[in-house]
């Protein structure tokens, strides 16, 4: 069967990542996260002192984006591949709701993503990949064979997150991460450098009402469809 890219972005909290790792699972591709990327540099910042809800000192963290070393490290009992941060994994540690309050900032600064962009790009080398994000089918790859757009409602997408991170034992509200969702979008797709838009040749799949599995037959099937085309 001939190896292709599968891009998939939308907002946040739309279910992206479950149904990449259903789809890297089925056809034995790599699955990357690239919001992951995004948080475990967020991370660094937070843990180097460069970032806080008060402050950024944007030129100083800049300067260190050199020291920032990611991978992605195949876990065989999750069945995905986790992130590590200058060799450490930081998986649980980047889902935290600061980072989330945070990623934003850090993931809009051209230097961030021109990095990160390029090695994601370096991932997708050999095809057989399927990556998640705000920008793979518009900027990291702009000819992917499949582009997926995801879509719900905020209320969904927030309720999603609180149970996720109610389970995990944090201890949040729903309306703060409603908020948080909100602001999110409205950070991702108003920024300057490469917001989250629609790639023209992206399939949009509103998961607002569809079961887990509903959703996975959908997508299975377009991929199929064009793997075999
Ligand atoms: O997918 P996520 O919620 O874990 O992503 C975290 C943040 O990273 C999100 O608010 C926007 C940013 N991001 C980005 O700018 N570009 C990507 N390709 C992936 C994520």
């Amino acid at each position: 069967m001939r190896k292709i890219i599968i891009a998939i972005d939308g907002f946040s909290s739309t279910g992206k990542s479950t149904v990449a790792k259903q789809l890297a699972n089925k056809l034995h591709y790599i699955y990357v996260d690239t919001g992951a990327m995004y948080r475990a540099v967020t991370l660094y910042a937070m843990q180097k002192g460069f970032i806080s809800n008060e402050f950024f000192y944007k030129d100083d963290f800049i300067l260190n984006l050199q020291h920032i070393n990611l991978e992605f490290k195949f876990n065989d009992k999750l069945g995905y591949a986790e992130v590590h941060l200058n060799g450490i994994n930081v998986e649980t540690k980047i889902r935290s709701l600061e980072v989330s309050n945070l990623v934003s900032k850090v993931s809009e600064i051209s230097e961030v993503r021109k990095k990160l962009v390029e090695q994601q790009q370096q991932m997708g080398i050999h095809k057989g990949i399927v990556m998640d994000g705000r920008d793979i089918g518009t900027v990291v790859f702009p000819d992917a064979e499949v582009k997926l757009f995801m879509t719900a409602s905020a209320e969904k997408r927030a309720k999603r997150r609180y149970d996720e991170l109610i389970g995990k034992g944090d201890i949040v509200t729903y309306d703060e991460i409603l908020e948080n969702v909100i602001k999110r979008d409205h950070i991702d797709s108003t920024r300057e450098d490469s917001p989250l838009v629609k790639a023209d040749d992206a399939i949009v799949i509103d998961n607002s009402d569809l079961t887990l599995e509903e959703q996975f037959e959908k997508i299975y099937t377009i991929v199929i469809e064009k793997i075999n085309n």
